[in-house]
């Protein structure tokens, strides 16, 4: 007995000594560096200062934030999709934590006298490309998964949202890095998407291939195809996948090397100007038979309105069946941050110009009107809805519905719920089977919700809502009818 207690006190004064020594060796590396003042001037207690704001980074969200405070995402929001994933009642108590008195908060004008059940009616199905294209795409789901590569998220995340959008009846897109069987897999709508880089219909010289795209559009699920101008969060960047995320597999589907960063081009080097932008929308259209359209983030209308004459001049067969308007603030697995924080309009004022110009050129029944960003609440849907969108898109919602926790590390490979990392250890937390059905909860409770709002402003479905049955909390505390601020007038 007395042998081991010698030991370990021992062993406990090594440890000690070792501790000890490792200090000084802190200590002297910190006052003889020249590189970090804090830690030269406060040596090995400055490190303290480099762990707690680490760590706050991640346990703020536990302790700290109120429940309306995060960016970009707050605590109210994520937990109403985290109930409404797992199907649980997203009823709370006692009243609103949202301060009604925040600029831009949308405020529905609930009438008199909501609708019966029996005057409800579904969501209407809305048709793309009808009359245009050979195979025009319907759906009445207002919303709808948002474009996320496979390499910026994960196989099993794929593999969930696949199976889930079969299950929610709604899309899903597949984002810039191609087409994969794991986007197959679920037999769901999809959204062909191909960005700067045409990954994934790119020829040797990097160029749209016709032949790949015939080969991609000739799966009966692929419904749509859209050409990805710019996203929000990185306007003027192409993708950026980091090297450490580009395997073996998602380099072959990208057509790339593996274990490099895949970057794409700022823009698309075969379109220089608004008549090849046409030409190409046209030339996808044609291959594919499928409706075609383009994405993008507005900075100025200027250029949207040129589109629109074009299009008139050249006849409506040359329009894209849709267009996916981006916010500003829309999410990314990787951007750098100035674009992320100051480029592009944010959706709150470029909708309204987007389907305002629409209506001023005669377009709004010619082209579908798709949205996205931050639109993962039912009020946001309904707000959008209200403006004239067709159809909402989100990325970040159904992120939430897979289990995210926005720790905000989908660019390092590391995400500790597997949905943007390809490391099989973390992925094995995320099991599609379960993380499907969560999806489909999320799309029935959206869907569900912004039906009650349709209901209490009196109309009987979601696509019935007008900007007369939104109001937008303004400067002085007070809303304003958004048919106010934005009138419709249709040419
Ligand atoms: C992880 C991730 C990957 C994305 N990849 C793409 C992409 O490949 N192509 C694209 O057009 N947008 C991409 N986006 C942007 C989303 O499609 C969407 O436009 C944006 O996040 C706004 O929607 P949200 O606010 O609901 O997330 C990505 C977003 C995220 C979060």
């Amino acid at each position: 007995m007395s042998a081991w207690l010698s030991i370990l006190s021992d062993l406990f004064l090594l440890l000690v000594g070792i501790g000890i020594l490792l200090l000084i060796g802190l200590y002297v590396r910190d006052v003889t560096q020249t590189r970090d003042a804090v830690l030269r001037n406060y040596p090995v207690i400055g490190h303290f200062r480099y762990i707690f704001s680490t760590l706050g980074e991640f346990f703020r969200q536990y302790f700290f934030a109120m429940d309306r405070e995060e960016m970009p995402f707050n605590r109210a929001e994520r937990q109403w999709i985290e109930h409404a994933s797992k199907d649980n009642s997203t009823t709370v108590a006692f009243g609103s934590t949202r301060s009604l008195e925040i600029r831009g908060t949308p405020i529905f004008e609930n009438c008199a006298f909501p609708l019966l059940d029996e005057q409800k009616r579904p969501p209407a199905t809305v048709t793309v490309g009808e009359g245009w294209c050979r195979t025009p795409y319907s759906n009445n789901s207002i919303i709808n998964i948002s474009a996320m590569s496979y390499g910026a998220i994960s196989r099993p995340a794929v593999r969930a949202l696949s199976a889930g959008a079969k299950l929610a009846g709604c899309w899903l897109n597949t984002g810039e890095g191609g087409l994969s069987t794991w986007h197959l897999e679920g037999g769901g709508d999809i959204v062909f998407q191909f960005g700067t880089a045409k990954y994934g219909v790119r020829n040797a010289q990097g160029h749209l291939s016709t032949e790949r795209l015939r080969e991609v559009t000739a799966h009966d699920t692929v419904r749509m195809v859209e050409i990805k101008l710019s996203q929000g969060a990185k306007p003027g960047k192409g993708g950026i996948l980091p090297g450490e995320k580009v395997t073996q597999e998602i380099a072959q589907i990208r057509g790339i090397p593996a274990g490099q960063p895949s970057i794409s081009p700022n823009r698309h080097p075969d379109i220089n100007d608004i008549g090849e932008l046409i030409d190409m929308i046209e030339r996808v259209r044609d291959i594919g038979g499928k409706p075609t359209g383009i994405k993008f983030v507005a900075g100025g209308m200027e250029w949207v309105h040129e589109l629109f004459e074009e299009i008139n001049r050249r006849g409506l067969g040359s329009a894209p069946d849709f267009i996916t308007l981006d916010s500003g603030d829309g999410g990314t697995g990787a951007a750098p941050m100035t674009l992320m924080d100051h480029v592009g309009l944010p959706i709150r004022e470029s909708l309204p110009l987007l389907v305002d110009a629409l209506d001023a050129h005669g377009l709004r029944q010619r082209i579908r009107v798709v949205t996205s960003g931050k639109l993962v609440n039912p009020a946001g849907v309904a707000w959008a809805l209200c403006t004239g969108a067709d159809f909402v898109n989100s990325a970040r919602g159904f992120m939430f519905a897979l289990g995210c926790i926005q720790s905000l590390r989908c660019h390092r490979n590391t995400c500790p719920t597997g949905i943007t990392t390809h490391d099989p250890r973390l992925q094995k937390g995320l099991d599609p089977a379960d993380k499907a059905v969560k999806v489909a909860n999320y799309v029935a409770q959206i869907t569900g919700a912004v039906e009650i709002i349709a209901h209490s402003c009196g109309v009987p479905e979601p696509r019935a809502l007008e900007r007369k049955h939104v109001r937008l909390v303004q400067e002085n505390g007070k809303s304003i009818r958004m048919s106010e601020l934005y009138p419709r007038v249709v040419s």
